[in-house]
């Protein structure tokens, strides 16, 4: 094996004594796998592009059974309020584990009717849509998912996307080009990081909800301008401080898309998102989102007026080069948003559960940072240790993803809760009685 970076030289000492993680060897501790994650292999040594691959694969084999088999462990159930889960170190099955890591937010991917809707789509058109949206894969199903969309977002048009990822990449990229000027809060997702790659415009990043940093990084640039945010921001669950963002984006002339992958369906009087929650829907120029979390299904969309709609339907890469949704996944998400029209009532549960737990974990000393929606981050801050106390989650009853470096910055590990409407009080008593037990033999909270 080729050798790797060289350790770095307090790294001993942070890492505390008894946590499981500790090195066993010394040649455990020249391998330093604990210091590495997947933003080290940028390179290998060599000129041959699987120089990479050796350096790669032996700090693989010391660090998954050190705590990274907890990622992309397979569930053998649907997404609800209770898993089953093969956990992967052991090859054991564990059951019943209270689950906390759904995107489901609204328990909506397995409600019968939303089943029943995609099971009689694949029957009637097959598997798959069989072509891009622009050539053969358009089927009536999508444009009726579009139109009902837009009129729920209260949008002129909607233009939809086989993921949300492929949204934020397609329209980033199909707007803006090289000389023009891309600004998005730091802790934007990697579609959004992405998008502004593709786009190859000069792309800034402006401080966490910091209006007054934006303001400076707009500052003295003539050409076209786009500011991005998020509606709920994944990792810490705050809200955009749109109102502020707005000022500073009219100010510049800089058009503003948001992305509400964690807020549409959920927040705002008719659930239309953050925008519509804080007053601000017809500020916004664009609006983003997924069909993978509140509605339980799979693909993106973007609304706003039908001229720029128009315009992607050409030019939005990421859509025009992939194929359409799926047929069953198009009449699912059809009635999937039938039921958030007709049920305003599960949204109500989602807030009530949301403040339940919060205020829950609040009380037990948790720190869940500035959390102001149903997306609650336990903060660790222990990269080291993030990996053992996860397992004791899992095998303590409780289900929850560990999430560190380069996903958060370093020293902001964290696990991410996602309440759903779907959690009943007993489910969410359970799991907080867990996470408090074990917050606290670790000395993670009093
Ligand atoms: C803010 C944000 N945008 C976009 C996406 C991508 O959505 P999708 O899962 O539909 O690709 C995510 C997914 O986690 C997200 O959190």
């Amino acid at each position: 094996m080729k050798p790797l970076r060289q350790p770095a030289e307090n790294l001993e000492t942070s890492v505390p004594e008894d946590n499981g993680t500790k090195p066993a060897t010394d040649q455990d501790a020249a391998s330093n796998y604990w210091d590495y994650d997947y933003s080290n292999f940028y390179s290998g040594a060599g000129f041959d592009a699987f120089d990479i691959l050796d350096p790669f694969d032996a700090w693989w084999e010391q660090a998954r059974p050190r705590g990274y088999y907890l990622f992309g462990q397979p569930i053998t159930t649907a997404p609800g309020t209770r898993v089953h889960l093969v956990e992967t170190k052991g090859n054991t099955k564990l059951e019943n584990l209270v689950n906390l890591a759904s995107y489901n937010y609204l328990g909506l991917s397995y409600r019968p009717e939303v089943i029943a809707a995609a099971q009689e789509a694949i029957g009637r058109y097959g598997l798959g849509a069989s072509g891009s949206p622009i050539l053969s894969g358009t089927i009536d199903l999508h444009e009726e998912l579009a139109e009902k969309v837009a009129r729920f977002k209260n949008k002129e048009s909607v233009l939809l996307f086989p993921t949300g990822y492929s949204a934020n990449l397609g329209v980033i990229s199909g707007l803006m080009r090289p000389g023009d000027l891309v600004v998005a809060d730091q802790y934007s997702h990697a579609s959004i990081v992405d998008g502004a790659i593709l786009s190859k415009a000069k792309t800034r990043f402006f401080r966490h909800n910091n209006a007054a940093d934006l303001d400076r990084k707009l500052q003295g640039f003539s050409g076209k301008k786009l500011v991005v945010i998020e509606g709920v921001y994944s990792m810490d669950g705050d809200l955009a401080a749109l109102a502020d963002i707005v000022e500073v984006s009219r100010k510049y002339g800089a058009r503003i898309l948001i992305d509400e992958a964690h807020s549409a369906f959920l927040f705002g009087e008719h659930g239309r998102g953050v925008a519509e929650h804080l007053g601000l829907d017809d500020e916004v120029d664009m609006h983003l989102g997924t069909f993978s979390k509140s509605l339980g299904g799979m693909g993106g969309y973007v609304g706003g007026s039908t001229k720029f709609i128009n315009y992607l339907r050409g030019f939005a890469r990421s859509r025009v080069f992939s194929c359409a949704l799926s047929p069953g996944v198009a009449a699912g998400l059809i009635a999937a948003l039938k039921i958030v029209e007709e049920e305003p009532e599960l949204r109500a549960k989602l807030w009530e559960n949301v403040a339940f737990l919060q205020e829950r974990l609040r009380n037990a000393g948790v720190d869940i940072g500035d959390s102001e929606s149903q997306v609650i981050p336990i903060m660790i801050r222990d990269d080291a240790r993030i990996f053992s106390i996860a397992e004791e989650l899992i095998h303590g009853g409780v289900y929850l993803n560990p999430i560190r470096y380069p996903a958060v910055g370093k020293h902001r590990s964290r696990f991410r809760i996602s309440v759903s409407a779907a959690h009943t009080r007993d489910d969410l008593e359970e799991g907080a009685d867990i996470i408090i037990r074990v917050l606290r033999k670790n000395g993670i909270c009093s």
